[in-house]
């Protein structure tokens, strides 16, 4: 299949991956909660996916073009560690745009594979990619990086996961350690991860990132209600909902809400919640990291640091690690 991309025939689809019954499912159970939530992977359909590449383009959202500039200055060092004939898995790829750099400094790398929720984005964004490094072999896999998903056959010596973009920090540290320790199958022992970690730093400059002053993380996180509305038929009234976000320092995390501004009453599916004036629902967690936290965390999912690289601001981090012990099923080898 080489110099062939795969994008053009469409995604390979795994099943119960979020599809509309997935979301009508959280979006009802996580409403029942005492602390409502609806969890920040249904932010992204083709219009969260498009705000989203909004938010990377401005001033106060340091994570992005800080990652770019940390990848663009060690790729060649990155790539000189990495073995020849490697096949990529990108999770959470939205618009392939990091993963140049890398593919760039690459020997031979054989096969790239965007994994991502976020459908329409995922097709464009695989078919962007393939047209642009036409001997790569490109096949889009729209599917829960977080569930159970087949991997497609690669032709390749080895296998590397990246993850930027700190997608790492919407799960809880515990969440964190087992998602990675899971992925350690895809890629098999001594397989390579790249994972962009976002950093603690001083709470104004994090909590700005997260609520910009054009109001686009605010439409992004109000996006939510949205679609609830286009695909579920809720009754969400989105002027009765504001964004809000705030650097909770016990947890280390940034959190972002919907908080309702009076008494109302919401159908989802014809079935009613009550929000109180104030009352909110937790939309995000994007945890933030110490380098030697997060080392430690991927030290418990069974992995080796190689390198970590930051700017020189040590706003963001990249670590590169490597498979030391493999988790089958809930046993660790
Ligand atoms: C914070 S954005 C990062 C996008 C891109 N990697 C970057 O660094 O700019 C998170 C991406 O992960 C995808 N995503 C979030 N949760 C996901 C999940 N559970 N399974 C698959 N994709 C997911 C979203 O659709 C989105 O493209």
């Amino acid at each position: 299949m080489g110099g062939q991309a795969q994008a053009g025939d469409g995604p390979v689809v795994t099943p119960g991956d979020g599809s509309r019954r997935d979301f009508r499912a959280a979006v009802l159970d996580g409403l029942s909660r005492p602390q409502k939530a609806i969890p920040s992977r249904y932010f992204y359909d083709e219009r969260g996916s498009a705000l989203f590449d909004r938010i990377c383009t401005l001033d106060e959202y340091y994570p992005t073009r800080t990652e770019i500039g940390i990848l663009e200055a060690c790729c060649g060092e990155i790539g000189r560690m990495l073995p020849s004939e490697t096949a990529v898995i990108e999770m959470g790829s939205g618009s392939s745009r990091k993963v140049k750099p890398l593919l760039d400094a690459l020997k031979t790398p054989c096969a790239y594979v965007p994994v991502d929720i976020s459908r329409e984005h995922l097709i464009a964004s695989a078919r962007a990619l393939a047209r642009q490094y036409p001997q790569l072999t490109v096949i889009p896999v729209w599917s829960d990086f977080a569930k159970a998903f087949s991997m497609p056959a690669l032709p390749a010596k080895s296998r590397l996961i990246f993850f930027p973009g700190s997608t790492i920090g919407n799960f809880t540290p515990e969440a964190a350690v087992s998602l990675l320790s899971g992925w350690s199958r895809h890629i098999g022992l001594g397989g390579h991860l790249i994972i962009g970690v976002d950093l603690k730093k001083d709470p104004q400059t994090l909590q700005a990132a997260y609520d910009d002053s054009a109001g686009v993380t605010a439409a992004f996180n109000l996006n939510l209600l949205a679609r609830a509305n286009r695909e579920l038929g809720a009754t969400f009234d989105l002027d009765a909902f504001r964004h809000r976000a705030v650097y909770n320092a016990d947890e280390g995390r940034v959190e972002m809400h919907l908080v309702s501004s009076g008494e109302q009453r919401v159908c989802v599916d014809d079935q009613p919640f009550t929000f109180a004036a104030g009352e909110s629902i937790h939309t995000e967690n994007s945890y933030k990291y110490l380098v030697e936290e997060f080392r430690d965390l991927a030290c418990a999912a069974g992995y080796r640091s190689l390198a970590v690289f930051t700017d020189s601001a040590t706003l963001f981090s990249v670590h590169v690690l490597q498979v030391r012990k493999l988790r089958i099923g809930e046993a660790a080898l």
